[in-house]
């Protein structure tokens, strides 16, 4: 075991080898680590010293910017209090309030929240909410479900059985059964677009098709992220979200929002469903329900479902057999309820929409770069997709990311696609900050 060089043995013990990192290039990361050992704002600082500007919102959770004190103290708070208590056939003040005050903020009829610690958990949470409802309406036969290729929907069994990413599945073909997917919406006719593409609205014709060749009667749920997030941006057509709601409602299957990336604000509105005007029949959430400061996912189900499960069950007994030991943990909730207060009280959601218009335009300001092949964006979030390197996806975005943050700024990548997504807090000179580096080393590939 090499020891560490000054100056990471400063922050780290001796080694970095115990910690089995995810989704990270292990041993590139550790022949040239890249520590975050401060954050403030809009800001990170490694280990050498070095500044660098937060152009993801951390992992898209830090909606609010860095070291809120507000959530800090309220956390801190918490502790002293309550540091924790059960949740099975037991309560706490602070999650019926968590809950009734996502519920002013979600649409119309979303008054039942559940809670978990993560997006994973939020979409295993949702494929049991699903199945159990249409068990409890005597149509448990449904028992397909439909997702979209490039789809993510994070890395627990249910998620990854509904992923649309090979990589992410290729090393587990062990998944649930019966699930299908309907193409992406990418169209390298609409490259470039800004905003939704006026064309692609037929793609949605694939729930139709799936319906016809199967039987709409065994299909349970269609899950998609509005926006897809992590494949890099992906916006959806115009009307695409309109036929798929409408072909759910003429066919019994529940249309699932897998809002973890586009709820709280990102696109210049409360949730997805709202900037797009579709609403699901469940949405999952997680990421900036705490501003990234506490492990925190919530599934919300329209009133109609919560009330079909739990009244199909006796009097007295459990409806829901499902829950964490961590579902709605007391000091999640504490730093849930202080971050919504920030959003609120600071009017991030609609700062995001009023920043919308300058972020897209120094965004697509980039368009011009050779080395960049196609740019999508909506609200404050944008994917930059580079060409790849010939026959090898993925590592000029592998090696652009390591650039960009020695350059001072964090942006998260999938593949070549730079998913630039800043905290709602950014003033016009951050976004200014943020493209000045991107063009800087997009020009020079
Ligand atoms: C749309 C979507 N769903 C689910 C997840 C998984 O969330 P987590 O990493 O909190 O499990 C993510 C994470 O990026 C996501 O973007």
């Amino acid at each position: 075991m090499n020891m560490l060089a000054e100056p990471l043995q400063k922050f780290a013990t001796n080694s970095l080898e115990s910690h089995w990192l995810p989704f990270t290039a292990s041993r590139d990361f550790k022949a040239e680590p890249r520590l975050v050992v401060k954050s403030e704002g809009m800001y990170l600082w490694d280990h050498k010293g070095g500044k660098i500007i937060d152009g993801s919102s951390a992992l898209f959770n830090v909606a609010a910017g860095h070291g809120r004190k507000e959530i800090i103290e309220a956390v801190h708070a918490q502790m002293l209090q309550n540091d924790y208590s059960p949740h099975f056939q037991l309560g706490h003040p602070g999650s019926f309030a968590l809950s009734a005050k996502l519920s002013q903020i979600l649409p119309e009829p979303f008054n039942h929240i559940f809670f978990v610690n993560s997006g994973s958990e939020a979409i295993d949470t949702a494929l049991k909410i699903v199945m159990a409802y249409h068990r409890a309406r005597g149509e448990g036969q449904r028992l397909r479900f439909v997702s979209r290729e490039r789809a993510y929907h994070g890395v627990n069994i249910g998620g990854v059985s509904l992923s649309g990413l090979m990589k992410n599945r290729e090393a587990f073909p062990g998944v649930i059964p019966n699930v299908v997917a309907m193409r992406h919406t990418w169209d390298s006719e609409n490259t470039f677009v800004r905003g939704q593409p006026e064309t692609g609205a037929e793609l949605a014709e694939d729930l139709q098709r799936f319906c016809d060749m199967y039987g709409a009667s065994t299909i349970a749920a269609v899950f998609v992220e509005p926006v897809a997030g992590s494949t890099g941006t992906l916006v959806p057509p115009k009307g695409y979200l309109e036929r798929l709601r409408e072909i759910c409602d003429e066919n019994g299957i529940l249309l699932v929002f897998d809002e973890v990336i586009t709820g709280f604000g990102r696109l210049g509105a409360p949730f997805a469903a709202q900037a797009f005007g579709v609403t699901p029949d469940i949405m999952t959430m997680a990421k900036a329900i705490t501003n990234g400061t506490i492990p925190m996912g919530a599934v919300a189900a329209r009133d109609e479902i919560y009330e079909t499960i739990t009244n199909s069950a006796p009097e007295n007994a459990i409806e829901f057999f499902h829950g964490y030991t961590y579902s709605a943990h007391p000091v999640a909730c504490a730093a849930g309820l202080a971050t919504l207060d920030i959003y609120e009280r600071e009017g991030l959601f609609d700062r995001a929409a009023d920043l919308s218009g300058y972020f897209l335009d120094a965004i697509y300001s980039l368009k011009d770069i050779p080395a960049v092949r196609d740019i999508r964006g909506y609200g404050m979030m944008a994917g930059v997709e580079a060409w790849p390197e010939d026959g090898k996806p993925g590592v000029r975005g592998n090696r652009l990311q390591k650039e960009l943050f020695w350059k001072g700024l964090h942006v998260k990548f999938t593949g070549d696609t730079a998913i630039v997504a800043p905290p709602l807090i950014a003033e016009k000179s951050h976004v200014d900050e943020m493209v000045d580096i991107l063009r800087q080393t997009l020009s020079v590939l």
